[in-house]
């Protein structure tokens, strides 16, 4: 496979896209932060089965980091990215720094009412207006034809989604499934943070999410009770601090008292410092 061409400012990176749309050419778009895994790959795989053209962004986007989280210390490895894009047949990689994306007087930002601020968004308020502010800066410059999240981000995937209905944006979004490792822990650039104890201790997440999903697979309706029974089995963890245990409406993303439809139970725990997500879909 030829290595990506790699595109660091905005004119080259729209100037190959509209080479390419000129040739009605398809464009799929997987947008990142780096430090690529396999969940991502799965990303850039899909998107190459259904797309002429794969375009791979990677910017570790400011507006999307609240003050003493880790914008700093997020993993940067460019090269073994590049590596990964490779293999995985991209055929552009928009590699932008934070000048080239943000103009200094930049004040316009784009939000998701209601869906931002409740899960992630009650404690990373500002998280979701960055993620939606930057999805459609980038989707101006890149304009594909399609682009690929992951479920494991459940919350920006509905809130991008929504985002693209509102705003009429002419993209067409594609879900896509989480990738775990084969004990059950959900891909995560964070996990690279992880000591070993904290990595063994990572793994209660999947477990008392799957542990939910086969309780309502048996019968049970009751949201409170799953809830209970998922916080009980993350506090067993010594080191697992709850950010939130959740069973929301898939869509409106709104607390469920029963699981009728299609229903996600959502989680958020701190694993010592570093804070970590999963979710599953529940169908009853
Ligand atoms: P990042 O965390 O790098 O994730 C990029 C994409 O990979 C997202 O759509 C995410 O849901 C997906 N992904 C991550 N881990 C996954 C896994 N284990 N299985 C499947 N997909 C996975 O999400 C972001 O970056 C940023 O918020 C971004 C959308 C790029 C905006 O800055």
């Amino acid at each position: 496979m030829p290595d990506p061409i790699v595109l660091k400012t905005i004119v080259e990176m729209s100037a190959w896209s509209a080479k390419a749309l000129r040739k009605d050419k398809s464009i799929g778009f997987v947008p990142t932060m780096g430090a690529l895994h396999a969940g991502h790959k799965s990303l850039i795989d899909r998107a190459r089965k259904e797309n002429d053209l794969i375009v791979v962004s990677i910017f570790v986007n400011p507006t999307q980091f609240g003050p003493g989280e880790d914008l700093d210390k997020y993993p940067r490895t460019f090269e073994a990215d590049e590596k990964l894009c490779t293999q995985a047949g991209a055929d552009a990689l928009f590699f932008p720094d934070r000048k080239e994306m943000y103009h200094e007087a930049s004040r316009t930002y784009v939000e998701v009412g209601g869906l931002q601020d409740v899960l992630c968004g009650m404690s990373r308020p500002g998280h979701f207006r960055g993620v939606a502010t930057v999805v459609t800066k980038l989707f101006n410059i890149v304009r594909p034809t399609r682009a690929y999240f992951g479920r494991k981000d459940a919350q920006q995937l509905r809130i991008l989604q929504t985002m693209v209905r509102d705003l009429n944006q002419p993209v067409e979004v594609v879900p896509c499934e989480i990738v775990r490792e084969p004990d059950g822990l959900a891909l995560s650039s964070r996990n690279a943070y992880l000591s070993p104890r904290e990595r063994k201790q990572a793994l209660g997440l999947s477990k008392t999410l799957e542990h939910c999903k086969q309780a309502v697979a048996k019968g049970e309706r009751d949201a409170m009770k799953l809830i209970g029974a998922m916080a009980e089995m993350l506090e067993e963890e010594p080191d697992a601090e709850i950010d939130y245990v959740a069973i929301v409406n898939a869509a409106t993303l709104e607390d469920v008292t029963t699981i009728a439809g299609e229903c996600l139970a959502a989680l958020a725990v701190r694993i010592g410092k570093t804070r970590l997500i999963d979710n599953v879909r529940l169908n009853a």
